[in-house]
């Protein structure tokens, strides 16, 4: 993987640049649909790709270990292979899902135990097998398994958890480091910045994850629960100490106005379920604001679903049909929501990389966020 840093905003940290894989290039600011299980959900990869132009998606080593297994991904030819997706993958390392998916989870200095949400079968992850279940998945990008800490976590807690999780990043870089891709393309692996919402940990953290000089760096443990305030005080003291020529990812986040904020402070990359999860419910982003397409309001409405938006969705159907469908439970209304607000999220990234280029991006941003602020 290599990294090219093209532009920095004077008025902000914002950055625009390049990332190049061996399935392609992604330009940051980039955010990434997440594809738990290996689908995108209710997406088809030929609008993820031709419509709305998705760079790399997210798959999640947790879900994809527990069902279909490694047997089958490894049969496929890994991940790429098997869902047909032939543009970057990310897999997060599922630290974060054995602690919020699994039920019964038990921590050790070896790893964590952990039941199937599916079946309730008892599984152990460590840094190490996990570094060998995302070789078998073969994602171009792969995380360290790391422990979040709950965002009301107590600085005792906090600083524990750390401690562990950089331990298991040694352990797991050793791993990654001894053990080769499997299917000819390369792998890269990034660790992960904890800390909580604690100034003295996210700086100790980010020195020591920086000490590794990997070739891209993410923060993990943030949109927890935490105020919003909190969230980009710890990303600012990190994007301080991370290094400037390597991506930085922050792990889950977040609204649109989260991801704009957190652009200005440095961050390069982003996931997150918002977009999807929200388009099943009928909750709409837009430039102008957040529509609830459930809403009364849009029954006769039958202006374009978005007329600024860049998917066919948005002026193929009307905002009258689109309620209409949320209320009569089509699928169909899930899938257009879903569209949609990839579709808004990835011309957000987008519009903020060029305006990063052009040299009015903290301009461009402050009026976003007052526009994005309103309920259509
Ligand atoms: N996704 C969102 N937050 C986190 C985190 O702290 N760690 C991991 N591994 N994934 C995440």
């Amino acid at each position: 993987m290599d990294f090219k840093l093209q532009v920095t905003d004077s008025k902000s940290r914002a950055r625009a640049g390049k990332i190049t894989t061996d399935h392609g290039e992604i330009e940051t600011p980039i955010f990434m649909p997440v594809g738990t299980v290996g689908s995108v959900k209710g997406v088809h990869f030929n609008d993820l790709k031709d419509d709305i132009e998705a760079q790399i998606i997210l798959g999640n080593t947790y879900h994809l270990y527990l069902r279909p297994g490694l047997d089958i991904i490894e049969k496929a030819g890994g991940l790429h292979k098997f869902n047909g997706w032939d543009r970057p993958v990310l897999t997060d390392s599922g630290g974060y899902q054995v602690f919020s998916l699994s039920g019964n989870r038990k921590l050790k200095e070896e790893g964590a135990v952990f039941r199937s949400h599916i079946d309730g079968s008892k599984h152990l992850f460590t840094p190490e097998n996990v570094v060998d279940i995302q070789r078998v998945i073969g994602a171009d990008i792969i995380m360290a398994f790391d422990e979040c800490a709950p965002g009301d976590a107590d600085h005792d807690y906090a600083k524990n958890s750390m401690e562990l999780t950089h331990r298991w990043l040694k352990r797991g870089l050793t791993q990654f480091d001894n053990t080769n891709p499997k299917y000819g393309h390369n792998q890269t692996f990034f660790p992960i910045v904890q800390g909580a919402g604690y100034r003295d940990l996210r700086k100790q953290s980010a020195e020591y994850i920086a000490s590794f000089g990997r070739e891209g760096n993410a923060i993990g443990g943030l949109s927890v629960g935490e105020p919003a305030e909190v969230m980009y005080e710890m990303t600012e003291v990190v994007t301080g100490i991370l290094p400037e020529d390597k991506p930085r990812y922050l792990m889950g986040v977040g609204t649109p106005i989260n991801i704009l904020e957190s652009i200005a402070l440095g961050v390069d990359m982003f996931d997150c379920v918002m977009p999807t999860r929200n388009g099943r419910n009928g909750m709409l982003f837009t430039s102008r604001g957040v529509m609830n397409m459930k809403n009364e309001k849009w029954k006769d409405d039958f202006s374009p679903l978005d007329p600024e938006g860049t998917s066919f969705v948005d002026h193929h159907y009307t905002k009258a049909y689109v309620r209409h469908l949320y209320v009569a439970k089509e699928m169909l209304a899930a899938q257009i929501g879903s569209l949609h607000n990839l579709a808004f999220y990835l011309w957000l990234v987008k519009e903020a990389r060029k305006h990063i280029i052009e040299g009015d991006f903290a301009v461009w941003k402050d009026q976003m966020v007052r526009q994005m602020s309103v309920r259509l």
